[in-house]
């Protein structure tokens, strides 16, 4: 019978538990799949470092496994180059791609999409916004009969930790970042955490769903935490209020009746009875608007190999099922084409 074939591009964190889950529950995924979805080959930088992994599936050579007989490429490394362009070549040749990487999406959906459509290929990216929560399929689907006017919450565990670890004990920016960093939380670089790159990657990502249309990361207002100084959080605290970083995509109405989007990233006080303000530690939780709906939140694990690795083997059933039983992912027919306006102005 037919069997789906993986490529795993990458097994750090998230990837490692990919492959576990993988492995594990074989069977499960199979029968949900209607297939057997099975591992192919994973492509690591160095092969010798794997000792834990099945020797004969390890590859150094990443183009070479996209090019071989796989159905569906799960890319887990991140970065743009030389990621965008296997992922490209896979697509063009009909392979469905997973991936989590929000950097290369925030900057090249567009790209990506075409190719996939003009192949007949799926492309799904539950995982690069948000870690296990499932939020870009309510976007994309669930909420695609209403009008979405805004999307506004807290998309990156790491400055979380630090804003509420900060909260909790007083102590200044520097101080908790080496914490953070101790106790595994911030990366190495923690750069594109406490600056707000990975963020406003995240929030172009929603505002192009949410809102129809294409928003890059280069769109996105963003200022970072690293700004932030304990007296500043002692004086939010003596307002009644707590510091989080948002990401707020919103839907924008000028007075002429024309509509844009803007999105912006940026640190906020907001009042300790707000319920972003009681999540805490490495959580995300994201509120959605729209006109029928209503208000819409979601809570949950934003990152972590695990709960990553739950959004990426949903998206793998998702297109195991549409290879076994003949459908598709979700696409946008036509893009509504609404304005950006420029970093983020409201
Ligand atoms: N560095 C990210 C975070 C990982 O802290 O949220 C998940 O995208």
């Amino acid at each position: 019978g037919r069997m789906v074939r993986v490529a795993l591009l990458g097994c750090g964190t998230v990837g490692g538990e990919v492959a576990r889950l993988l492995t594990e529950q074989a069977d499960e995924l199979a029968a949900r799949a209607g297939a057997p979805v099975e591992l192919a080959g994973i492509a690591v930088r160095r092969p010798d470092k794997h000792p834990e992994l099945p020797q004969h599936l390890l590859t150094a050579d990443a183009a070479a496994l996209v090019e071989s007989d796989v159905d569906v490429v799960v890319e887990l490394i991140g970065g743009i180059e030389p990621v965008r362009t296997w992922l490209l070549t896979a697509l063009r040749k009909g392979k469905s791609v997973v991936t989590a990487n929000k950097a290369l999406l925030s900057e090249y959906s567009g790209e990506l999409s075409e190719a996939a459509d003009a192949a007949g290929a799926d492309l799904y990216f539950e995982a690069s916004v948000a870690g296990a929560i499932p939020l870009l399929r309510p976007l994309r689907e669930s909420l695609a009969g209403d009008r979405i006017t805004k999307v506004m919450g807290i998309v990156n565990g790491t400055t979380n930790f630090i804003l509420s670890a900060m909260d909790s004990t007083g102590a200044g920016y520097a101080e908790t970042l080496d914490e953070a960093s101790r106790l595994g939380y911030a990366e190495a670089d923690p750069t594109a955490d406490v600056d707000g790159y990975d963020a406003a990657s995240k929030a172009a990502i929603l505002a192009s769903l949410a809102f129809h249309t294409r928003v890059t990361a280069s769109d996105v207002h963003r200022e970072g935490i690293s700004g932030v100084t304990a007296s500043d959080i002692a004086a939010a605290k003596a307002l009644g209020r707590t510091v989080k970083l948002l990401a707020i995509c919103e839907r924008v109405t000028a007075d002429d009746g024309t509509e844009s989007v803007s999105a912006r990233v940026h640190p906020v006080m907001i009042p300790r009875s707000h319920p972003l303000a009681g999540v805490g530690g490495a959580f995300n939780a994201v509120f959605v608007e729209a006109d029928a709906a209503g208000e819409l939140m979601f809570y949950g694990q934003g990152a972590g190999g695990a709960p990553t690795a739950s959004a990426v083997l949903g998206d793998l059933v998702a297109v195991a099922r549409n290879l076994v039983l003949g459908g598709r992912g979700p696409r946008e027919s036509a893009h509504a084409n609404l304005p950006v306006r420029p970093m983020g102005q409201t």
